[in-house]
């Protein structure tokens, strides 16, 4: 049992709640709930939920067009023991919206198949007073935020506000006095980059110490990913990682040249601009624009720029895959949903890797290397992948290597441009053991022998600590490598 520290508990009891005349406490079993608006809570704040907790809320729409969005007002579990879990459907194999633990205020949550299922979990220790919620059910995605128009449960986003539910602000800030704004989204000129072309490419036009935005929802949300970035092309590479659902094998582009995302077939992606690609109900849209119409002449206003953002919501169809909406089936844990393994024109299968999370990826002259990761089975890998930025191509690598390091997750993979070696450092083992060896491997350009070895450091045994999910960077001056952060496990070695 870990302590942990929670000394802030009691201050933040005083959050006050809203009148809760829907409150319905954790008692072991579903509650379903079918109104428009109501509080969920494990109980009352204040009082503790009792050890072993498993209580399920499921919210029913009217219809499976509706969103639902789910509000914390308070939360307070033991971290990492005690969860809440949120799902987009009625069971546990909907689409896992998130999971929160410990003393935090999660962001609002929509989902968006008519239904919403809640789980609440506790072990049998250290009880705190749990969460309250707040939900409501709406025709669109948050209620379209007071930024827009909900027609046939599609957000039409009043001029300058964008994404699903109308929260995004196009253009923002004049998109820097750099770009121009064209259907909602800055078209920079040359020279500048971003979503907001807040970003100059001339190093004496560049403020330091500042974030800038580049891109906002335009790939799929992921973690434990990898991302590189590669001069020759002037481009970020990001492949794989996990979406709390499924195991990602796409590789998605981003190029700084014209602050644009491509796949991996070179097809350039685009943001929800206005709306998601949700095709409108004709006689409502009639509706709507009549009601626009007897506005504009009562009160005398210019042409309805509305009329406009309805056009982006109908030919916009790039974001129909990142909606659960309407679609049949679920994923069961580890079933695809995104990744499609590209064919030639013959039709024989690309060779490329397969989906995973956790690998390492890192720099490496003409692409970037790749090794590792965890597979949809659980399993480890010990591949490793080149990926040519020219030819655009993939390349499994090493295959005549006489040792193999062991099929690992959450390394770190570094090359040193004077060696010209990549160096393999610590992660996760197929068991959970984490590594403290530092393998590495010179490739040949001419097809020759590669071969990994292990290195063992001069004079000791080898690193005294076993470490995983750190980073790593090669010094060139010093000709090190760096070794930060991570999770640690001390090795006792026996000095004779
Ligand atoms: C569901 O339908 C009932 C009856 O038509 C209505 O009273 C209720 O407000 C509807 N709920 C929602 C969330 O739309
Ligand atoms: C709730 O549990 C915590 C730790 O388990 C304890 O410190 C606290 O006094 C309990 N509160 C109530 C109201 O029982
Ligand atoms: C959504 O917005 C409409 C119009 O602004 C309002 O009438 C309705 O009550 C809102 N629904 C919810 C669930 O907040
Ligand atoms: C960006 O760079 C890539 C590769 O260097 C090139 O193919 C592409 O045409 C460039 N795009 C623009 C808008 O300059
Ligand atoms: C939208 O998808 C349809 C069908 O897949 C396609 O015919 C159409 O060209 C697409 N429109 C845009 C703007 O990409
Ligand atoms: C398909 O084409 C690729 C290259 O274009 C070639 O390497 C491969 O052998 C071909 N496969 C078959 C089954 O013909
Ligand atoms: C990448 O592909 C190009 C063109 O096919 C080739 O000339 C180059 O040598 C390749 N680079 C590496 C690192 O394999």
């Amino acid at each position: 049992m870990v302590q942990v520290p929670y000394q802030l508990v009691l201050a933040l009891i005083v959050i006050v709640a809203p009148s809760v005349t829907y409150s319905t406490s954790c008692d072991k079993s579903r509650k379903v709930l079918t109104d428009s608006w109501g509080i969920i809570s494990d109980g009352p704040i204040g009082e503790n939920y009792t050890h072993d907790t498993h209580c399920e809320w499921l919210i029913k729409a009217n219809s499976t067009d509706q969103f639902i969005t789910l509000k914390f007002l308070y939360m307070n579990t033991e971290c990492s023991y005690d969860y809440v879990f949120v799902y987009d459907g009625y069971s546990f194999q909907a689409p896992l919206l998130g999971t929160f633990s410990g003393k935090n205020d999660p962001q609002n949550i929509v989902a968006s198949s008519g239904y919403m299922l809640i789980l609440m979990y506790s072990d049998t220790n250290y009880m705190l007073d749990g969460f309250q919620a707040e939900y409501s059910i709406s025709n669109c995605p948050s209620n379209c935020t007071h930024h827009g128009q909900c027609v046939a449960h599609t957000c039409i986003c009043d001029t300058d506000w964008g994404g699903e539910d109308c929260s995004r602000k196009l253009c923002a800030n004049q998109c820097s006095g750099h770009g121009d704004c064209i259907e909602g989204q800055c078209l920079c000129r040359q020279g500048y980059v971003g979503q907001y072309c807040s970003l100059s490419d001339h190093d004496q036009d560049r403020e330091g110490n500042r974030w800038h935005t580049l891109s906002q929802d335009v790939i799929e949300a992921r973690t434990s990913h990898s991302a590189v970035y590669v001069d020759d092309t002037d481009a970020l590479y990001v492949f794989g990682g996990f979406n709390l659902n499924l195991v990602l094998g796409d590789l998605k582009v981003y190029w700084f040249n014209s602050s644009r995302w491509e796949d991996e077939d070179g097809n350039v992606l685009e943001s929800g601009k206005l709306s998601h690609g949700h095709l409108v109900d004709a006689s409502a849209l009639a509706a709507l624009l009549n009601k626009e119409r007897e506005k504009e002449s009562r009160w005398g206003l210019r042409t309805p720029t509305i009329l406009q953002n309805i056009i982006y919501s109908l030919t916009d169809n790039n974001t129909w895959n990142y909606r659960h909406h309407g679609e049949g089936s679920n994923p069961g844990p580890g079933q695809l949903r995104l990744y499609r393994g590209s064919r030639q024109a013959n039709g024989s299968e690309v060779v490329r890797p397969g989906p995973r999370f956790g690998h390492a990826a890192c720099r490496y002259p003409g692409g970037f290397l790749l090794y590792g990761g965890k597979l949809p089975d659980g399993s480890l890998s010990s591949e490793l992948w080149l990926y040519n930025v020219t030819a655009r191509s993939w390349d499994l690598r090493a295959l005549g290597s006489n040792f193999t390091p062991p099929p690992l997750s959450k390394h770190t993979l570094t090359y040193a441009p004077d060696t010209e070696h990549v160096y393999l450092v610590g992660g996760s083992r197929q068991h959970g053991e984490f590594s403290n060896r530092i393998y590495r491997i010179k490739l040949s350009t001419v097809g020759g022998d590669e071969q990994w070895t292990e290195l063992v450091p001069r004079g000791g045994p080898g690193l005294e600590f076993r470490v995983t999910a750190h980073s790593t960077v090669y010094d060139v001056y010093s000709k090190s490598l760096l070794i930060y952060g991570g999770i640690l496990t001390q090795v006792r070695y026996t000095y004779v």
